[in-house]
């Protein structure tokens, strides 16, 4: 286990995965992702969460050697999701005495998931609600849907610590070296993205709260200038772009949309964009591509015909981004055809469905190979795209 320090009484007992193939059968995770679990050693000791069944052993473990020959409490249960529930009937089992805390729509779940009787076990606790474990005081604050109708986080008063469940969390094994804003992004708007007015209810209530610590269910523990990451999702859940900048995102069969999307790239560049990111929704992460479409305020989407519509890819990449929430952004199109292009007319009727965007007026339309024409076509559009 990766040696991480949290307070004298607070420690880490979570564990790292770098050998799961998909992160919920669906995000590539080449750094690993981590399942964080946290025992707090008071008069009473509290186990925060467990985790994922593939590394239910590794946990094991980590708590005893955490206990050292203690018993277990509570368990306080933030998220019901297999990632971090998966070993409560274990834990529940070896620990006959503990109790398992969690709110009113927690226990229900519970019971869907294990065929365990918890009923005579389960404290039922609500917002604002205390736990006190001696010096150390846990208070819940529930964050219902974030992304789980269950879901709450626990503020700890003594160490002013927030233990904020998915909420702060991040792809990425604890002692992979990369940026946190990438990874938690990526995770964010890929995971929780649907959901910002519900983050944002909860930023409201942790705004009330002296927070010197978080603690995540992913990803490292955050204890310096939280500000920044407080800021981070402060913009990520209100649907505001984070930075001025272009995404062209291409779906192309044989190579010419591809073409003109590179093109596109190069004169949004030569008329001054700040940043123009460029993906092929073919074979580039999907989950990169919706967290770009996030991050820049603006979009470009290129697309070959396909059967009267869009190519499949762009299709499904547009779906993410509606399921999603997506919003406040400026849209331009390109599609291409070689007997009736209909790309862009399908691609405009999905974004017109989101709220608060732009659709830029200019289609440029190429008829299988980008034309001269065409170039200045995209010139006048990429003008229209960056105008303010
Ligand atoms: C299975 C299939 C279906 C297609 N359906 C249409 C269509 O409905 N209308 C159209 O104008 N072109 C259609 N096309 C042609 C492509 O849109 C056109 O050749 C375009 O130039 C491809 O661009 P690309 O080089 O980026 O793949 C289809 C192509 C394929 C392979
Ligand atoms: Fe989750
Ligand atoms: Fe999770």
């Amino acid at each position: 286990m990766k040696d991480v320090t949290i307070t004298d009484n607070i420690l880490y007992i979570g564990a790292d995965d770098k050998d799961l193939d998909l992160f919920e059968s669906q995000y590539i995770i080449p750094n690993g992702v981590s399942y964080n679990s946290y025992v707090i050693l008071d008069e009473k000791v509290a186990v925060m969460d467990t985790v994922d069944a593939r590394k239910k052993e590794e946990w094991l473990a980590n708590l005893e050697q955490a206990l050292v020959g203690r018993t277990v409490d509570y368990l306080v249960i933030s998220h019901m999701e297999p990632d971090h529930a998966a070993n409560i009937q274990v834990l529940a089992e070896k620990y006959p005495e503990m109790k398992l805390v969690g709110n009113a729509k927690t226990f229900p779940m519970m019971q869907q998931f294990f065929a365990m009787d918890l009923s005579e076990r389960s404290v039922v606790v609500k917002e604002g609600d205390t736990l006190h474990l001696g010096t150390h005081e846990l208070t819940f604050v529930m964050a219902p849907m974030v992304h789980w109708p269950e879901v709450m986080v626990s503020y700890e008063k003594s160490e002013k610590i927030l233990f904020s469940a998915d909420g702060f969390g991040k792809f990425g094994a604890l002692d992979a070296e990369e940026d946190w804003a990438c990874e938690a992004r990526r995770y964010y708007f890929n995971i929780v993205g649907k959901y910002g007015a519900q983050v944002q209810a909860l930023l409201k209530k942790a705004a009330n709260l002296d927070i010197a610590m978080i603690c995540p269910l992913h990803g490292p523990i955050l204890k310096e200038n939280l500000a920044y990451y407080l800021g981070k999702y402060e913009i990520w859940s209100s649907y505001q772009p984070e930075d001025d900048g272009v995404l062209v995102a291409y779906a192309s069969i044989h190579g010419n949309t591809k073409g003109a999307a590179i093109k596109m790239k190069e004169i949004l560049e030569a008329k001054g964009a700040k940043k123009v990111a460029i993906t092929d929704l073919s074979r580039d992460d999907m989950a990169e591509a919706i967290e770009d479409a996030f991050r820049y305020d603006k979009m470009v989407l290129a697309s070959a015909t396909y059967d009267g519509g869009m190519f499949p890819c762009m299709e499904d990449f547009l779906h993410h981004l509606k399921s999603k929430n997506f919003q406040k952004r400026k849209v331009a199109f390109i599609e291409n055809g070689s007997w009736a292009p209909m790309a862009a007319k399908n691609m405009k009727g999905i974004l017109e469905q989101l709220k608060e965007m732009t659709l830029c007026e200019k289609t440029v339309s190429i008829k299988s190979v980008m034309k001269e024409a065409n170039i200045a076509e995209m010139e006048a559009l990429a003008e229209e795209l960056l105008a303010k």
